[in-house]
Protein backbone atom coordinates (compact mmCIF):
# COMPACT_ATOMS: atom_id res chain seq x y z
CA UNK A 1 0.00 0.00 0.00
CA UNK A 2 2.92 2.55 -0.21
CA UNK A 3 2.00 5.28 1.27
CA UNK A 4 1.48 4.17 4.89
CA UNK A 5 0.81 8.17 6.65
CA UNK A 6 2.71 9.84 8.73
CA UNK A 7 4.03 10.04 11.95
CA UNK A 8 0.71 11.51 13.61
CA UNK A 9 -1.78 10.30 10.85
CA UNK A 10 -2.27 7.60 8.70
CA UNK A 11 -2.41 7.71 5.34
CA UNK A 12 -5.08 9.67 3.36
CA UNK A 13 -7.71 7.47 1.32
CA UNK A 14 -10.43 10.11 0.77
CA UNK A 15 -11.60 13.14 -0.93
CA UNK A 16 -11.67 14.85 2.91
CA UNK A 17 -8.79 13.60 4.23
CA UNK A 18 -6.55 16.21 2.78
CA UNK A 19 -8.70 19.05 4.78
CA UNK A 20 -8.90 16.95 8.13
CA UNK A 21 -5.41 16.80 8.07
CA UNK A 22 -4.67 20.67 7.07
CA UNK A 23 -6.63 21.55 9.86
CA UNK A 24 -4.93 19.15 12.33
CA UNK A 25 -1.73 20.27 11.41
CA UNK A 26 -2.72 23.92 11.55
CA UNK A 27 -4.09 23.88 15.07
CA UNK A 28 -1.23 21.34 16.23
CA UNK A 29 1.93 23.83 14.42
CA UNK A 30 0.02 27.17 16.32
CA UNK A 31 -0.52 25.42 19.48
CA UNK A 32 3.32 24.40 19.59
CA UNK A 33 4.54 28.09 18.44
CA UNK A 34 2.50 29.77 20.76
CA UNK A 35 3.81 27.60 23.39
CA UNK A 36 7.37 27.60 22.59
CA UNK A 37 7.02 31.25 22.66
CA UNK A 38 4.88 31.63 26.08
CA UNK A 39 7.83 29.29 27.75
CA UNK A 40 10.42 31.25 26.38
CA UNK A 41 9.17 34.68 27.07
CA UNK A 42 8.59 33.28 30.61
CA UNK A 43 12.27 31.89 30.86
CA UNK A 44 13.36 34.80 29.63
CA UNK A 45 11.67 37.81 31.83
CA UNK A 46 12.32 35.51 34.48
CA UNK A 47 15.93 36.50 34.52
CA UNK A 48 16.15 39.44 33.24
CA UNK A 49 13.93 40.57 35.82
CA UNK A 50 15.30 38.52 38.75
CA UNK A 51 16.12 40.05 42.52
CA UNK A 52 20.05 41.14 42.34
CA UNK A 53 19.97 42.95 45.64
CA UNK A 54 17.93 41.97 48.84
CA UNK A 55 16.99 46.01 48.77
CA UNK A 56 15.33 45.55 45.37
CA UNK A 57 11.71 46.66 45.23
CA UNK A 58 10.18 45.86 42.04
CA UNK A 59 9.01 49.18 39.84
CA UNK A 60 5.69 49.40 38.77
CA UNK A 61 5.03 48.87 34.66
CA UNK A 62 3.69 51.09 32.46
CA UNK A 63 1.09 49.28 30.51
CA UNK A 64 1.03 49.59 26.56
CA UNK A 65 -1.84 49.73 24.44
CA UNK A 66 -0.22 47.89 21.55
CA UNK A 67 0.41 44.77 23.25
CA UNK A 68 -2.89 44.66 25.09
CA UNK A 69 -4.25 44.92 21.44
CA UNK A 70 -2.69 42.67 19.63
CA UNK A 71 -2.63 39.96 22.50
CA UNK A 72 -6.92 40.42 22.09
CA UNK A 73 -6.57 40.70 18.07
CA UNK A 74 -4.04 38.32 17.23
CA UNK A 75 -5.61 35.04 19.52
CA UNK A 76 -9.29 36.06 18.01
CA UNK A 77 -8.15 36.00 14.45
CA UNK A 78 -6.77 32.66 14.96
CA UNK A 79 -9.77 31.41 16.71
CA UNK A 80 -12.15 32.77 13.91
CA UNK A 81 -9.89 30.85 11.07
CA UNK A 82 -9.97 27.89 12.72
CA UNK A 83 -14.10 28.42 13.37
CA UNK A 84 -14.56 28.86 9.72
CA UNK A 85 -12.10 26.40 8.54
CA UNK A 86 -13.90 23.65 10.83
CA UNK A 87 -16.92 24.37 10.61
CA UNK A 88 -16.73 24.40 6.37
CA UNK A 89 -15.19 21.23 6.54
CA UNK A 90 -18.44 19.81 8.61
CA UNK A 91 -20.42 20.47 6.20
CA UNK A 92 -18.83 19.10 3.95
CA UNK A 93 -18.13 15.73 5.90
CA UNK A 94 -21.98 15.95 6.75
CA UNK A 95 -24.07 16.58 3.21
CA UNK A 96 -23.41 13.96 1.19
CA UNK A 97 -23.71 15.06 -3.18
CA UNK A 98 -27.23 14.08 -4.00
CA UNK A 99 -25.71 11.34 -6.81
CA UNK A 100 -24.25 9.12 -3.93
CA UNK A 101 -24.05 5.45 -3.49
CA UNK A 102 -25.94 4.48 -1.08
CA UNK A 103 -24.69 1.84 1.21
CA UNK A 104 -26.98 0.37 4.04
CA UNK A 105 -24.72 -0.54 7.24
CA UNK A 106 -26.03 -2.75 10.42
CA UNK A 107 -23.84 -2.73 13.64
CA UNK A 108 -24.74 -5.24 15.99
CA UNK A 109 -22.77 -6.89 19.08
CA UNK A 110 -20.28 -7.86 17.72
CA UNK A 111 -20.12 -7.08 13.48
CA UNK A 112 -21.38 -5.29 11.13
CA UNK A 113 -22.80 -6.04 8.05
CA UNK A 114 -23.37 -3.98 4.35
CA UNK A 115 -26.26 -4.42 2.50
CA UNK A 116 -25.81 -2.93 -0.76
CA UNK A 117 -29.06 -1.73 -3.27
CA UNK A 118 -29.29 -5.30 -5.11
CA UNK A 119 -29.76 -6.72 -1.71
CA UNK A 120 -25.81 -8.10 -1.74
CA UNK A 121 -24.59 -8.58 1.66
CA UNK A 122 -20.90 -9.00 3.07
CA UNK A 123 -19.36 -8.56 6.43
CA UNK A 124 -16.09 -6.00 4.35
CA UNK A 125 -17.10 -3.38 3.19
CA UNK A 126 -16.62 -3.10 -0.94
CA UNK A 127 -16.73 0.73 -2.19
CA UNK A 128 -16.02 1.85 -5.70
CA UNK A 129 -13.03 4.48 -6.00
CA UNK A 130 -13.73 7.90 -6.58
CA UNK A 131 -17.78 7.50 -6.34
CA UNK A 132 -19.25 9.27 -3.32
CA UNK A 133 -20.70 6.77 -0.98
CA UNK A 134 -23.29 7.55 1.54
CA UNK A 135 -23.43 5.20 4.10
CA UNK A 136 -26.63 5.07 5.84
CA UNK A 137 -26.47 3.25 9.34
CA UNK A 138 -28.64 1.55 12.33
CA UNK A 139 -27.49 -0.74 15.06
CA UNK A 140 -29.81 -3.76 16.00
CA UNK A 141 -28.61 -2.96 19.93
CA UNK A 142 -26.24 -0.13 21.74
CA UNK A 143 -24.61 2.61 20.68
CA UNK A 144 -21.65 1.44 18.03
CA UNK A 145 -19.28 3.91 16.01
CA UNK A 146 -18.06 3.21 12.42
CA UNK A 147 -15.24 4.73 11.98
CA UNK A 148 -12.21 4.55 8.56
CA UNK A 149 -9.20 6.02 9.98
CA UNK A 150 -7.75 6.33 6.46
CA UNK A 151 -10.93 7.86 5.14
CA UNK A 152 -11.03 10.60 8.39
CA UNK A 153 -14.79 9.79 8.87
CA UNK A 154 -16.18 8.52 11.54
CA UNK A 155 -20.03 8.31 12.86
CA UNK A 156 -22.26 7.09 15.85
CA UNK A 157 -24.50 4.43 15.30
CA UNK A 158 -27.32 4.18 16.64
CA UNK A 159 -30.27 2.22 17.40
CA UNK A 160 -33.96 3.04 16.41
CA UNK A 161 -32.61 5.78 14.27
CA UNK A 162 -30.44 6.25 10.98
CA UNK A 163 -27.20 8.05 10.82
CA UNK A 164 -25.19 8.82 7.69
CA UNK A 165 -21.88 9.97 6.59
CA UNK A 166 -20.72 10.03 2.64
CA UNK A 167 -17.27 9.98 1.72
CA UNK A 168 -15.27 9.19 -1.70
CA UNK A 169 -12.40 7.19 -2.16
CA UNK A 170 -9.12 8.14 -3.74
CA UNK A 171 -7.42 5.33 -4.42
CA UNK A 172 -8.22 1.76 -4.45
CA UNK A 173 -6.80 -0.81 -1.58
CA UNK A 174 -7.40 -2.14 1.69
CA UNK A 175 -8.02 -0.28 5.02
CA UNK A 176 -8.96 -0.73 8.66
CA UNK A 177 -12.65 0.14 9.47
CA UNK A 178 -13.40 0.12 13.44
CA UNK A 179 -16.10 0.24 15.82
CA UNK A 180 -15.01 3.21 18.06
CA UNK A 181 -17.69 3.51 20.98
CA UNK A 182 -17.21 0.79 23.62
CA UNK A 183 -19.99 -1.89 22.82
CA UNK A 184 -20.07 -4.44 25.62
CA UNK A 185 -16.69 -7.45 25.41
CA UNK A 186 -16.72 -7.80 22.33
CA UNK A 187 -16.12 -4.11 21.25
CA UNK A 188 -12.43 -4.44 20.47
CA UNK A 189 -13.58 -7.69 17.89
CA UNK A 190 -15.55 -5.34 15.60
CA UNK A 191 -13.01 -4.84 13.10
CA UNK A 192 -13.65 -5.39 9.57
CA UNK A 193 -11.80 -3.96 6.32
CA UNK A 194 -12.65 -1.15 3.95
CA UNK A 195 -12.03 -2.54 0.41
CA UNK A 196 -11.48 -0.04 -2.19
CA UNK A 197 -11.85 -1.60 -5.96
CA UNK A 198 -12.03 -0.09 -9.18
CA UNK A 199 -15.98 0.71 -10.47
CA UNK A 200 -15.72 -2.33 -12.67
CA UNK A 201 -14.56 -4.78 -10.38
CA UNK A 202 -17.50 -2.97 -8.00
CA UNK A 203 -20.09 -3.39 -10.69
CA UNK A 204 -18.82 -7.04 -10.96
CA UNK A 205 -18.82 -8.10 -7.56
CA UNK A 206 -22.13 -6.27 -6.08
CA UNK A 207 -23.60 -8.01 -9.45
CA UNK A 208 -22.30 -11.76 -8.13
CA UNK A 209 -23.86 -11.67 -4.82
CA UNK A 210 -20.63 -10.45 -3.16
CA UNK A 211 -19.76 -13.83 -4.88
CA UNK A 212 -22.44 -15.64 -3.20
CA UNK A 213 -24.46 -16.56 -5.87
CA UNK A 214 -22.91 -19.95 -6.95
CA UNK A 215 -21.32 -20.68 -3.68
CA UNK A 216 -22.07 -24.80 -2.27
CA UNK A 217 -24.65 -24.70 1.04
CA UNK A 218 -21.62 -25.36 3.21
CA UNK A 219 -19.59 -22.47 2.17
CA UNK A 220 -21.94 -20.24 2.09
CA UNK A 221 -23.15 -21.06 5.74
CA UNK A 222 -19.52 -20.58 6.72
CA UNK A 223 -19.44 -16.69 5.14
CA UNK A 224 -22.92 -16.68 6.87
CA UNK A 225 -21.47 -17.71 9.72
CA UNK A 226 -19.02 -14.05 9.85
CA UNK A 227 -21.11 -12.44 8.12
CA UNK A 228 -23.99 -12.08 10.04
CA UNK A 229 -22.39 -12.33 13.17
CA UNK A 230 -22.52 -15.74 14.90
CA UNK A 231 -18.82 -15.57 15.86
CA UNK A 232 -19.49 -13.77 18.49
CA UNK A 233 -21.19 -16.02 20.52
CA UNK A 234 -20.85 -19.60 18.82
CA UNK A 235 -17.82 -21.41 18.25
CA UNK A 236 -16.64 -23.84 15.83
CA UNK A 237 -14.07 -25.50 17.65
CA UNK A 238 -16.12 -26.80 20.94
CA UNK A 239 -15.26 -24.01 23.53
CA UNK A 240 -18.24 -22.34 25.15
CA UNK A 241 -19.10 -18.53 24.46
CA UNK A 242 -22.05 -16.87 24.89
CA UNK A 243 -23.93 -19.43 22.93
CA UNK A 244 -23.44 -22.76 22.31
CA UNK A 245 -20.79 -24.27 20.20
CA UNK A 246 -21.12 -25.82 17.23
CA UNK A 247 -19.42 -28.44 16.86
CA UNK A 248 -21.31 -31.35 17.01
CA UNK A 249 -23.98 -29.56 17.33
CA UNK A 250 -26.16 -30.87 14.72
CA UNK A 251 -27.48 -34.66 15.26
CA UNK A 252 -26.87 -34.26 18.83
CA UNK A 253 -29.01 -36.29 20.83
CA UNK A 254 -30.42 -35.57 24.70
CA UNK A 255 -29.34 -31.93 23.86
CA UNK A 256 -30.84 -30.79 27.48
CA UNK A 257 -33.47 -27.50 27.72
CA UNK A 258 -33.74 -24.77 30.60
CA UNK A 259 -37.01 -26.58 31.63
CA UNK A 260 -35.41 -29.99 31.76
CA UNK A 261 -36.60 -31.31 28.10
CA UNK A 262 -34.35 -32.92 25.73
CA UNK A 263 -34.67 -32.70 22.20
CA UNK A 264 -32.52 -33.90 19.36
CA UNK A 265 -30.48 -31.40 17.31
CA UNK A 266 -32.16 -32.27 13.81
CA UNK A 267 -32.95 -29.74 10.96
CA UNK A 268 -36.13 -28.89 12.53
CA UNK A 269 -34.70 -27.50 15.70
CA UNK A 270 -31.86 -25.62 14.69
CA UNK A 271 -34.15 -23.74 12.20
CA UNK A 272 -36.28 -22.98 15.45
CA UNK A 273 -33.23 -22.32 17.40
CA UNK A 274 -32.24 -19.70 14.58
CA UNK A 275 -35.57 -18.12 13.82
CA UNK A 276 -36.97 -17.67 17.52
CA UNK A 277 -34.25 -17.99 19.55
CA UNK A 278 -36.81 -17.34 22.73
CA UNK A 279 -38.77 -20.47 21.81
CA UNK A 280 -36.78 -22.98 23.58
CA UNK A 281 -33.08 -22.16 25.51
CA UNK A 282 -30.41 -24.56 26.00
CA UNK A 283 -29.78 -25.41 29.91
CA UNK A 284 -26.88 -22.62 31.11
CA UNK A 285 -27.75 -20.20 28.30
CA UNK A 286 -28.95 -17.04 28.61
CA UNK A 287 -32.00 -15.81 26.46
CA UNK A 288 -29.80 -13.09 24.63
CA UNK A 289 -30.08 -14.08 20.73
CA UNK A 290 -31.15 -11.57 18.94
CA UNK A 291 -34.84 -12.46 17.33
CA UNK A 292 -33.47 -10.29 13.75
CA UNK A 293 -32.18 -13.64 12.25
CA UNK A 294 -35.83 -14.07 11.35
CA UNK A 295 -34.91 -12.05 8.05
CA UNK A 296 -33.03 -14.78 7.18
CA UNK A 297 -33.77 -16.23 3.36
CA UNK A 298 -34.49 -20.11 3.10
CA UNK A 299 -31.11 -20.68 1.54
CA UNK A 300 -29.69 -18.69 3.78
CA UNK A 301 -30.96 -20.91 6.37
CA UNK A 302 -30.05 -24.16 4.39
CA UNK A 303 -26.68 -23.05 4.23
CA UNK A 304 -26.35 -21.97 7.81
CA UNK A 305 -27.78 -25.63 8.87
CA UNK A 306 -25.24 -27.50 6.04
CA UNK A 307 -22.32 -25.73 7.83
CA UNK A 308 -23.15 -26.99 11.21
CA UNK A 309 -23.58 -30.52 9.55
CA UNK A 310 -20.05 -30.15 8.15
CA UNK A 311 -18.83 -29.34 11.84
CA UNK A 312 -20.34 -32.49 13.28
CA UNK A 313 -19.29 -35.81 13.76
CA UNK A 314 -22.74 -37.05 14.84
CA UNK A 315 -24.65 -39.58 12.59
CA UNK A 316 -27.69 -37.79 11.07
CA UNK A 317 -30.95 -38.02 13.52
CA UNK A 318 -33.60 -40.23 12.17
CA UNK A 319 -36.36 -38.15 10.96
CA UNK A 320 -39.43 -37.85 12.88
CU1 LIG B 1 -19.49 -1.87 18.50
CU2 LIG B 1 -17.77 -1.06 19.91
Amino acid sequence: MGDSGTFWLPEQASTIASQVDGLFYFVTWVSAILFVGVVAAMLYFAYRYRRTHPSERPTPVKESKLLEISWIVVPTILVLLVFNWGFKTFIEMNVAPPDAYEIRAEAKKWSWLFTYPNGTQSDTLYVPEGQPVKMTMSSQDVIHSFFIPAFRVKHDVLPNRYSSVWFEATKTGTFDLFCTEYCGTGHSDMITQTKVVSQSEFDEWVESGGGAKDLPLPELGKRLYSQQGCQACHSIDGSSMVGPTWQNLYGKTGHEMEDGATVTADENYLREAILEPGAQIVAGYQNVMPASYSNLSERQLTALIAYMKELSTNEAPSGD
